[in-house]
């Protein structure tokens, strides 16, 4: 009986089939983290080619690249992949060179294909676009004010994702994630905070949510019935205001139309970042959702993934910093070499007290986060170049690397 049950439990090793008949041979995925490794002509490299690589070795069955953008005016950052034109052969080479790494031994590899709307960096453009004028309220001009879309200009936008979802299809990625949370542009549409208009892309629920559905729909008439589309969701925005828990249920009603092979759920934004504790909403979630469903954020320990799982509510449990900190984290947890993630917030804190990420000071409290978010960055370039990560790097030291890099890589833009 025991036994039995032992059998049917669901646990981070156990195999996933997906609507479009895909496998996925775990529970694990890594979640979409942003590279910065494009070239000036935001093309990908021979970087991400031994990034991917060195992930798929680290056992997740699943991996999700960093946001590729869809519009190069538009960026998250100056080192994103962007497809929005004709491909020349550097990209489609590297492409395909990533593809054919992340999907090594067996591994799922989509492409989280994304617009960061209001949320391009100043540096990348001083005026980024959104649903209506409403800019980003962070001290420190990192974002400029944005105008909104005009009618004709949302239309293009569908079609940039389809266009998109098309070449991660022909250059030999598994999948596709259209990306709708964390502030960018399709979860700015979906917030009544931020998306002010007054047509058929505003007001009502059901108008917020038809750019991300008219998106879903032509991403999915691009690659057919037999390849992954996935959506990353806010569970809310946590903003007075904002996109709340309860539109989310709703979207999720609406997208169980549209054939989706998994929802990840995640949450907040730049202007309200979260340590990310998404587990309850996912179990309300699935009270709704009729897709498989992913949930993101804070997980740390095989015992918390494995209870998740078990409780048969969610389907994957999606990684982000564990796998910039060990890229071999899931295959340690699958073998039971390691139980839990290393804990390295102590390396995180720009200083201590009112110099830490608890600062009453709304500058300092940014410029720990911005540190933060470098500190992982730098993760990453470590294991693009072939290196181990460096859990003693300082987050002062990130802070510099990132903001220099950041800098000039914006810089050195051809556009
Ligand atoms: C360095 C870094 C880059 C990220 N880039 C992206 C991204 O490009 N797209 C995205 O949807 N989420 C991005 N995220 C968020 C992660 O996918 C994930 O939702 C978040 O880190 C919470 O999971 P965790 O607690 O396991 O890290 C990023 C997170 C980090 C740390």
């Amino acid at each position: 009986m025991d036994e039995d049950k032992d059998q049917q439990e669901i646990s981070i090793r156990s195999q996933l089939t997906l609507p479009c008949g895909a496998s996925v041979k775990n529970r694990l995925c890594k979640a979409a983290m942003t590279e910065g490794l494009a070239d000036s002509a935001n093309r990908a490299t021979g970087r991400h080619g031994r990034l991917y690589r060195r992930w798929a070795e680290g056992g997740a069955g699943l991996l999700l690249t960093g946001n590729v953008q869809v519009d190069r005016r538009y960026l998250e950052r100056a080192g994103n992949i962007v497809i929005d034109g004709p491909q020349d052969a550097s990209q489609v080479g590297a492409l395909e060179a990533m593809a054919e790494a992340g999907t090594s031994g067996d591994t799922q590899l989509w492409m989280q294909i994304s617009h960061a709307g209001r949320q391009t960096p100043a540096l990348i453009a001083s005026e980024p676009v959104g649903p209506s004028d409403i800019g980003v309220a962070l001290p420190g001009g990192r974002f400029g004010k944005p105008r909104a879309l005009t009618g004709d200009e949302i239309r293009n936008v569908i079609a940039r994702f389809a266009f998109a979802a098309g070449i991660a299809k022909q250059t030999g990625f598994t999948g596709v994630q259209v990306h709708s949370a964390h502030g960018y542009l399709l979860s700015e549409f979906l917030s009544p905070r931020v998306n002010q208009r007054d047509d058929e892309w505003g007001g009502s629920l059901e108008n917020r949510a038809r750019l991300l559905l008219e998106c879903v729909r032509a991403v999915r008439k691009e690659v057919g019935a037999d390849f992954a589309v996935a959506v990353k969701l806010n569970s809310a925005d946590f903003q007075k205001g904002g996109f709340s828990f309860e539109d989310c249920l709703r979207v999720i009603e609406m997208l169980n139309q549209e054939g989706l092979d998994l929802l990840e759920i995640s949450g907040g934004n730049y202007e309200q970042p979260r340590e990310a504790y998404f587990f309850d909403y996912a179990v309300k979630a699935s009270q709704v959702a009729t897709m498989p469903l992913m949930v993101t954020g804070g997980f740390r320990s095989a015992a918390g993934m494995n209870d998740a799982l078990a409780g048969g509510d969610v389907d994957m449990i999606g990684l982000g910093r564990p796998l910039c900190t060990d890229p071999d984290f899931p295959a340690k947890i699958m073998r039971g070499d390691l139980d839990v993630a290393p804990d390295v917030e102590s390396a995180l804190r720009v200083g201590p007290g009112i110099l830490g990420p608890h600062s009453p000071i709304a500058m300092i409290k940014a410029i720990n986060g911005f540190a933060r978010i470098g500190w992982f960055y730098e993760q990453i370039y470590r294991l693009a170049d072939g290196l181990p990560p460096d859990l003693s790097m300082t987050a002062l030291r990130a802070l510099i690397a990132y903001e220099k890099t950041e800098k000039r890589k914006a810089r050195e833009l051809e556009r």
